[in-house]
């Protein structure tokens, strides 16, 4: 049997602390953010619905698989997989699955840091009461002056990016376990809250139903975001998975999955830790979250019949104005404001970690010049999100297949959440039950081989993941026409 490593960056100091870590990981603007607006467009609860079935089904399992295979080479994605790769008997060349994900966390906190940035900015605007009173017309064009505005968002990226960078650089346990420690449970305080104040809408249950009845219709035809089926020419709907698959891709992305971010906190997680349990708390945690911060916006969506496809502005353009009429709303939004900062916080760190701990291990380089290096450049790709949504609001980069008609956020967001992520996935489902020993997966995840747990595990790692993924490709890519 292997001897088991030890991690060169340190370690967590208790199970705990990789169990916040993970979460802090996880929960963030995704669950916030992302989440609502995409349920929104996508058609609402038949797309929560496959959310959910694909956190289950390819979530936990990969997030199994990313721990164990993390904590079994305890260190940087690339060298773990270019090591575990021969030791399992098959080659070096898993090491690129580590680039995929390195370039995938680069590419998505390039972006990740412009939208925590209006995050900063909704601090600072709801703290000195701007939405106090605001009707739900004001508080849109607050958010199109702001984003309208390449400057105002530079400097919130610039910020959020030092921020980042700040306690990449303080390391492991010095830097990440210390912050997560409190905003986490804040956070979730804050949400119940916010869901309390939408109870007392007139349209909660219109907002619950949206995001709980499943209309599979909006799923599975192409339609305008949030809106009108889109016709071929003989007037029937045209059936796409496209959807499904930012479902997926979403589960992805709310996990942080597929790019090497759980596998690095894996690889300084203690051994003697049962990682099917601490999985199963991270995504219960995550899904939690998201639940929560959709029933806290869709009632109040409806109640100022406002668009549920309103794209990435929607909780910007929906939350002050509760905010603005709710007492005490100065406070609770400042506090929201500053929850979702820090969530945002505790992902962006584990985006970027990855590449970091590559050039510590393998240039050599110091950790605070490796975190300065790598986060000089992801600012600069940021640059392109910052002007997406101003002065190049209508420039179309790649303007051809999936990608037609996408600025360039759309285009990186597109290519990370739904293409890469689900790719770098499945590799490391396949790899860890196709490529790594059943003997080498069932003692890192401390179950014994014939265990049922163990062949829960298995199975759905060999097969249902494997092909829940391919099947949405497949369709993507025009393989798979039902
Ligand atoms: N899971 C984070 C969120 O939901 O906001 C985003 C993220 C972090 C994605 C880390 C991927 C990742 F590796």
């Amino acid at each position: 049997m292997v001897r088991k490593r030890t991690s060169m960056h340190g370690q967590w100091s208790s199970r705990w602390a990789f169990i916040l870590a993970a979460t802090g990981s996880a929960v963030g603007l995704g669950n916030i953010w992302k989440f609502p607006y995409i349920a929104g467009e996508n058609g609402g609860g038949a797309f929560v619905l496959v959310y959910l079935i694909c956190i289950a089904i390819i979530g936990i399992p990969i997030m199994m698989a990313e721990i164990m295979i993390g904590r079994r080479g305890r260190q940087s994605p690339v060298n773990t997989m270019y090591n575990l790769g021969i030791e399992s008997g098959s080659t070096s060349h898993w090491k690129w699955l580590g680039w995929l994900g390195v370039v995938a966390g680069f590419l998505i906190l390039s972006y990740y840091s412009v939208i925590a940035g209006w995050a900063l900015n909704y601090v600072l605007e709801t703290a000195s009461g701007t939405f106090t009173a605001m009707n739900a017309e004001a508080v849109s064009s607050t958010f199109g002056s702001f984003v309208g505005n390449p400057m105002a968002l530079l400097f919130w990226h610039t910020l959020f990016m030092m921020l980042t960078m700040f306690v990449v650089a303080r390391g492991v346990s010095g830097g990440l376990e210390k912050a997560v420690r409190f905003l986490m449970p804040g956070l979730f305080i804050i949400l119940l809250i916010m869901v309390g104040y939408a109870l007392n809408t007139d349209e909660f249950s219109r907002g619950l139903s949206f995001l709980f009845e499943p209309n599979f219709d909006n799923l599975l035809y192409k339609h305008q975001p949030g809106g009108e089926f889109i016709l071929n020419t003989s007037g029937e709907k045209i059936f796409t998975l496209e959807y499904v698959l930012i479902a997926m891709g979403h589960a992805f992305f709310t996990l942080s999955l597929g790019m090497g971010a759980i596998m690095i906190y894996g690889s300084y997680l203690p051994n003697r830790v049962s990682i099917a349990k601490t999985s199963f708390i991270i995504a219960g945690a995550d899904t939690l979250v998201a639940l929560l911060a959709g029933m806290a916006i869709f009632p109040i969506v409806f109640a100022n019949n406002l668009d549920p496809g309103k794209g990435p502005g929607l909780i910007f353009e929906t939350l002050p104005l509760a905010f603005g009429h709710m007492p005490g709303g100065v406070f609770f939004g400042t506090l929201f404001f500053v929850l979702l900062v820090f969530a945002a916080w505790s992902s962006s760190i584990s985006l970027i970690e990855p590449a970091v701990a590559w050039l510590v291990e393998n240039k050599g380089v110091q950790r605070v010049r490796a975190s300065v290096i790598m986060g000089f450049a992801c600012w600069l790709v940021g640059l392109l999100t910052v002007f997406s949504f101003n002065i190049w609001e209508k420039v179309y980069p790649l303007n051809f297949w999936k990608f037609k008609n996408k600025t360039f956020f759309d285009v990186l967001d597109y290519l990370t959440a739904n293409i890469m992520l689900p790719l770098g996935g499945l590799a490391i489902a396949v790899f860890s039950v196709w490529i790594m020993s059943r003997g080498s997966s069932a003692d890192e995840l401390e179950m014994p081989e014939n265990a049922s747990a163990y062949n829960l595990w298995y199975y759905m790692t060999r097969y249902a993941t494997p092909i829940a993924v391919l099947v949405v490709f497949g369709n993507l890519v025009g393989l798979i026409d039902f």
